[in-house]
């Protein structure tokens, strides 16, 4: 009887422990952390930026701050928490990328001069992308090398912005009508000129 009484406490208090591992657990996800595989390729993002404009790490996108993986809600590892990005609360996958105008009022003369050569195979690793604003950031049409047509992995982008890159011109178009997934394509302000062969191959909302 004794021991029965002993062996019952003993499960009930391993029970117990289970059941705070697993609230701990859930918890952790329900904040939203961002996702390691995400937060790397966001400081990617911005080392390739700074990397071609020479940029002071406290003035370009100050909040995205490497102080390693394993240090959540310090402010700094949780990428959810950065400026321009949203994610999903409860998956903590990024949803939206706002790296429109990233020069921002560091209205230097290198900026004019420069484009970014951004490797938009990059954005492969946000699975739940839904979108990006690419808007005012010195692309050319290099991007295409970069495997702009994989972006069509990415089954929820829904929008995708890249007004304001002067050198982008009809060349993209073949590549941009695989991103079958688009409701909206801002191309305004781009050199694309001309009749495009659209009915029928693409249905997103069109501005340019
Ligand atoms: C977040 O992700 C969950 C699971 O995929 C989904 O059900 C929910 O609608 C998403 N929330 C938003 C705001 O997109
Ligand atoms: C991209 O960002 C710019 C600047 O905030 C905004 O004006 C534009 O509407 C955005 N594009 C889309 C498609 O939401
Ligand atoms: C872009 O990145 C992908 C994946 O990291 C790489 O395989 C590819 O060679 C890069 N492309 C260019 C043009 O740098």
């Amino acid at each position: 009887m004794e021991c029965r009484g002993l062996s019952n406490r003993k499960s009930w208090l391993y029970w117990s422990l289970m059941l705070m591992i697993i609230q701990i657990l859930i918890f952790r996800q329900t904040k939203g952390d961002c996702i390691e595989e995400e937060r790397k390729a966001l400081l990617e993002i911005k080392a390739s930026h700074m990397k071609s404009y020479d940029s002071e790490n406290d003035h370009f996108l100050p909040t995205w701050v490497d102080y390693g993986s394993g240090t959540p809600g310090d402010g700094g590892g949780d990428c959810c928490d950065w400026e321009r990005i949203t994610c999903n609360t409860t998956t903590g996958h990024v949803t939206e990328l706002s790296l429109y105008y990233l020069r921002g009022t560091d209205d230097d003369i290198k900026f004019w001069s420069k484009f970014w050569p951004l490797n938009v195979s990059l954005f492969l690793h946000f699975k739940e992308l839904r979108s990006l604003n690419l808007s005012d950031d010195f692309l050319d049409k290099e991007i295409m090398k970069t495997g702009l047509e994989k972006l069509s992995t990415l089954k929820k982008l829904e929008v995708l912005d890249l007004s304001f890159n002067d050198d982008i011109d009809n060349d993209i178009l073949p590549s941009l009508m695989t991103l079958t997934s688009l409701k909206i394509l801002d191309l305004s302000f781009t050199s694309l000129n001309g009749n495009f062969p659209l009915s029928g191959m693409f249905s997103p909302f069109l501005c340019f």
